[in-house]
């Protein structure tokens, strides 16, 4: 393959640093080189430098992409998706603005169990074909690496199918998925009035299926009192943990600290969503060097108002990590931009803290730090050029795509 030159970038936004996850002060350092340029070759970084130093390494056959005076940055890493769904809930979305709640409409059979007997009913094809679609909204947003949730099927030929639409859009090469399982995302219908033969089915069946198969890395837990309350959601991520899987843990969403004391007893590698902790929880995720996912679009779309407290965990030390959440319930969005301006607006982290939070910490949450996340020499050749002058225009023009292409592994995507 010929060399790949990005040349005449108004900012080159390496996030070069230390090689783990950035915290405190290390956040706001993006380590940007003004009048920046790039060399990818066979899909890897090769240099990453000014013109002038980039000049002189230049291969004549290379090809030259000039960046037109914008931005470039590391393709988004989004933590926390549940990418693979069929249908989407616009009327619950409606029935919300009315005034229905989001437990409201869970209690009634709505919410992830509809998507769920949706997902269910849906053949493996059908499923793929609408997750390349929402793949090109990733792409669009300046993402290269997804971590992707199971949890709308809850059987294990269901979750198993999900995982499975996953590993063959991580294949296409498209898009980096990161697989991770939530069977035990909710109760199913089937199980309603007994519920610790579902936790007993997970625990059994499915995660030794998942692991036999290969189909994920990390398993998550939806912890929460009305959803699995903490003695279940540890009995299923010890026995995760047991397998080899990594952990992740839906925490704190709606009520204080449990999930989070837990993520970090079971030494998780992120407690995600965070919006109802505490100083406990805060100081326990710090103690375990836990990663914080903040998934700020999905207290938007729900309407709470009540956002993660970003600040105080960045100043205990914790390497805060951003994700979009997507989901057809409470956040329907792919958008890293998106996330992006409701972290500084509604969470006051700085742009340069939440450009970090979208590259460099998300890809180690993911155990993938050595390889994404930053443009750095080794690392794989995923970036996008962006329609900018500036980072900070990234979260301040809010609203628009500003991807103008996007590279994976030195390949131009197009969607
Ligand atoms: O992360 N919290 C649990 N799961 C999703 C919502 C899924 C849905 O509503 O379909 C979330 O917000
Ligand atoms: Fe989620």
């Amino acid at each position: 393959m010929t060399d790949l030159v990005v040349a005449n970038c108004r900012q080159l936004v390496s996030l070069a640093g230390p090689a783990r996850a950035r915290t405190g002060a290390e956040m706001r350092k993006l380590g940007i080189i003004p009048d920046g340029a790039l060399v990818a070759r066979d899909g890897c970084i090769l240099k990453v430098g000014t013109r002038a130093e980039i000049e002189r390494v230049l291969s004549p056959d290379a090809e030259i992409v000039d960046a037109g005076g914008r931005i470039v940055l590391p393709g988004f890493v989004d933590a926390h998706t549940h990418p693979v769904f069929a249908g989407n809930r616009a009327d619950e979305f409606e029935e919300r603005a009315e005034g229905a709640t989001y437990a409201e409409i869970a209690a009634r059979g709505g919410g992830i169990r509809s998507t769920v007997r949706r997902t269910r009913a849906a053949d493996e094809a059908d499923l793929l074909a609408v997750a390349r679609r929402y793949r090109g909204w990733f792409l669009r947003g300046g993402t290269t690496t997804i971590e992707a949730k199971s949890g709308y099927g809850l059987t294990i030929e269901a979750e198993l199918k999900i995982l499975r639409v996953i590993r063959k859009l991580d294949a296409e090469g498209s898009l980096r998925l990161a697989p991770t399982f939530l069977g035990a995302h909710e109760v199913p219908d089937e199980y309603l009035g007994r519920r610790s033969e579902y936790v007993r089915l997970v625990i059994e069946e499915m995660l030794p299926a998942v692991w036999r198969g290969d189909l994920a890395e990390s398993c998550d837990v939806f912890c929460e009192p009305t959803v699995f309350p903490v003695e279940e959601a540890r009995g299923i991520l010890e026995a995760a943990r047991a397998l080899g899987f990594s952990l992740r843990v839906h925490a704190d969403q709606f009520s204080a600290d449990e999930g989070s004391l837990l993520a970090a007893e079971v030494g998780a590698d992120t407690a995600d969503h965070l919006e109802a902790t505490t100083e406990r929880g805060w100081m326990a995720l710090a103690a375990a060097q836990v990663q914080p996912v903040l998934l700020p679009a999905s207290v938007y779309c729900l309407g709470s108002g009540r956002y993660a407290a970003a600040r105080q965990m960045i100043e205990r030390g914790l390497a805060v990590t951003l994700g979009t959440d997507f989901n057809p319930g409470s956040s329907p969005t792919t958008s890293m931009p998106l996330v992006l301006s409701l972290a500084v607006t509604q969470m006051k982290m700085t742009c340069a803290e939440a450009i970090t939070g979208a590259t460099i910490n998300a890809a180690y949450s993911l155990r993938r730090g050595e390889i994404v996340g930053s443009l750095e020499e080794g690392k794989l050749a995923d970036f996008a050029i962006h329609d900018c002058d500036d980072y900070r225009e990234l979260p301040y023009f809010f609203g628009r795509d500003t991807a103008r292409a996007v590279y994976i592994g030195g390949v131009r995507q197009i969607w």
